[in-house]
């Protein structure tokens, strides 16, 4: 039997609020979207990652939803969500939707019931109500309980604006069931599952006994049931635009393959995303190690991991590849103080080498829109510009991920950079020195990082060897990571300092940077044809 599509797809995030304005409201919106549909053809990607564009009072850029089913009309209307279906399916490029069955928006009907109708009430058992709070904490920052004007109070796991649903009540797991279904009837080709991890908490709420052990909110073990019924609802909806079945990704951060593996079942959700490419040093032992990691939980489970090195939740890849690698785990801290130095030449080199390293690797990979342009985190935001709940919930400690979801450069010299026709201020500041990181300027410049993505994704359809499959490591120095796939190709990354030698017989079909006279340089990857 063929094997799913998702397998080795190659998946673009638009993250919608920043993509493309078409109403020059200063937001990008849907028609937006399909307006650049003939870039994201031409740049190669099988299909593209929607986050919400639900009905929102946008306290979390949209992951605060208050109709599951529906449009807001920043963002255009239902119908404009189907035309871009359509559009994109002309195109070969299938749709992605974020689904968030955590918590939703303090402005949902249920919620304002739950409000209304008070202490003990039905309304309340949708959601987490308790008269007194434990001592969880939100992941935002801040306490993960906020006390009603009646005395009781709800869980949050993140912010105050999103209570947390109570997934054992029968109302909460019928509507998903609803909302998968309503999705799917519409044309979408997969489902992201948003924080797939934590949807049940342990019964009785107990206390974390210190930040080191468990959270009693995460890997419960109720969620092997639900997803085997997603999964069977994905299955029970042929698609009538694509070829193939439905697919879901589950959103889950984990350091212990252990947990990994409660996800990665043959009849739960069919993919896990793996991040920890972002979270590991640019050094070979740690990205062989993961590398193998990986390798070992997709053999063991026949499961998949899409590869990710960038998304709206963590600090641009050019910028983090640029620090220090001792603050890779968590750059936020030093990076608001201004205490870490970014070397941005030095983290596009290596950003250059990574996306090459993510795209030879077997499996599926996940882009993330504005790294095919080399965009660095934007780090000069004011304080009174910015979004995101992390940085007011941790009084401005924490620098919050408003730095990496600036709208996309797409031409001209100037904010909004074709963002939105016209001179229109954009949600979130752009930078002013952004000229040759626009669409239009690298299209025009040789060897641009946006070059390296379209080359890289028209040699990784063609390559017989490229998608997903095996690889077999090359022994090679501590510096350096090799490996070949079959039928004749190799990939070599140089992570030392000095140049290291290319492999005999060998030819160079795709390299990162130039060469240092048939040498590999530091930080610099090759795709190699052994075939010669
Ligand atoms: C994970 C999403 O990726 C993030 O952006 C959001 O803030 C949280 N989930 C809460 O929904």
């Amino acid at each position: 039997m063929a094997e799913p599509w998702w397998r080795d797809a190659v998946v673009y995030q638009v993250y919608l609020r920043s993509f493309a304005d078409a109403d020059a409201s200063g937001e990008g919106d849907l028609p937006g979207v399909r307006s650049r549909l003939p870039y994201l053809a031409d740049l190669g990607v099988d299909a593209i990652w929607l986050n919400p564009f639900y009905p929102s009072p946008m306290h979390d850029s949209g992951y605060d939803i208050v109709d599951y089913c529906g449009v807001d009309a920043r963002f255009g209307t239902l119908e404009d969500f189907d035309i871009l279906v359509r559009d994109a399916a002309d195109l070969g490029i299938r749709v992605i939707i974020d689904i968030v069955p955590n918590h939703c928006s303090s402005q949902h009907p249920w919620f304002r019931e739950a409000m209304g109708a008070g202490p003990g009430s039905e309304a309340r058992k949708r959601f987490i109500f308790r008269d007194a709070p434990n001592n969880w904490q939100s992941l935002f920052g801040g306490p993960a309980w906020t006390r009603t004007p009646d005395g009781q109070w709800y869980l949050h796991l993140f912010d105050s604006t999103q209570p947390d649903f109570n997934w054992r009540h029968p109302d909460v797991v019928a509507l998903f069931d609803q909302v998968l279904r309503f999705w799917l009837k519409r044309g979408v080709a997969a489902v992201r599952i948003d924080m797939a991890n934590t949807l049940f908490k342990e019964r009785d709420l107990p206390d974390l006994p210190s930040a080191s052990t468990a959270a009693p909110y995460y890997d419960q073990p109720e969620l092997r049931s639900l997803y085997r019924s997603w999964r069977r609802i994905l299955d029970s909806y042929p698609s009538d635009t694509f070829p193939g079945p439905r697919g879901a990704v589950a959103e889950i951060w984990f350091s212990d393959p252990d947990i990994a593996r409660l996800y990665l079942t043959k009849d739960g959700l069919p993919q896990v995303f793996n991040f920890r490419l972002m979270l590991v040093p640019w050094a070979a032992a740690d990205l062989r190690a993961v590398i193998d990691e990986a390798r070992g939980l997709v053999a063991e489970s026949g499961g998949s991991m899409p590869w990710v090195l960038g998304n709206h939740d963590i600090t641009r890849m050019v910028s983090r590849l640029g620090i220090d690698q001792a603050l890779i785990r968590r750059p936020s801290a030093a990076l608001r103080r201004g205490a870490v130095e970014v070397d941005i030449p030095r983290g596009t080199r290596r950003a250059r080498a990574a996306v090459l390293l993510q795209l030879a690797l077997p499996g599926a990979a996940y882009l993330y829109q504005g790294d095919e342009l080399g965009l660095p985190e934007y780090l000069a935001i004011p304080d009174d510009r910015r979004k995101d709940p992390t940085f007011h919930r941790t009084g401005g400690a924490a620098i919050g991920r408003d730095g990496c979801r600036v709208p996309m450069p797409w031409s001209g010299n100037a904010p909004p950079y074709g963002f939105a026709d016209g001179p229109v201020p954009t949600w979130l500041p752009q930078p002013p020195d952004w000229a040759a990181l626009t669409v239009a300027a690298e299209l025009s410049e040789t060897g641009s990082m946006l070059q390296l993505y379209r080359a890289a994704l028209l040699l990784r359809r063609e390559h017989p060897a490229l998608g997903d499959g095996e690889m077999t490591w090359v022994e090679s120095s501590n510096a350096e990571l090799a490996f070949t796939r079959e039928p004749g190709f190799e990939f070599m990354a140089n992570l030392g300092d000095s140049p290291a030698p290319l492999p005999a017989g060998c030819r160079v079909i795709l390299a990162s940077g130039p060469l240092d006279s048939g040498r590999l340089p530091a930080d610099t990857a090759v795709w190699l044809d052994r075939a010669v």
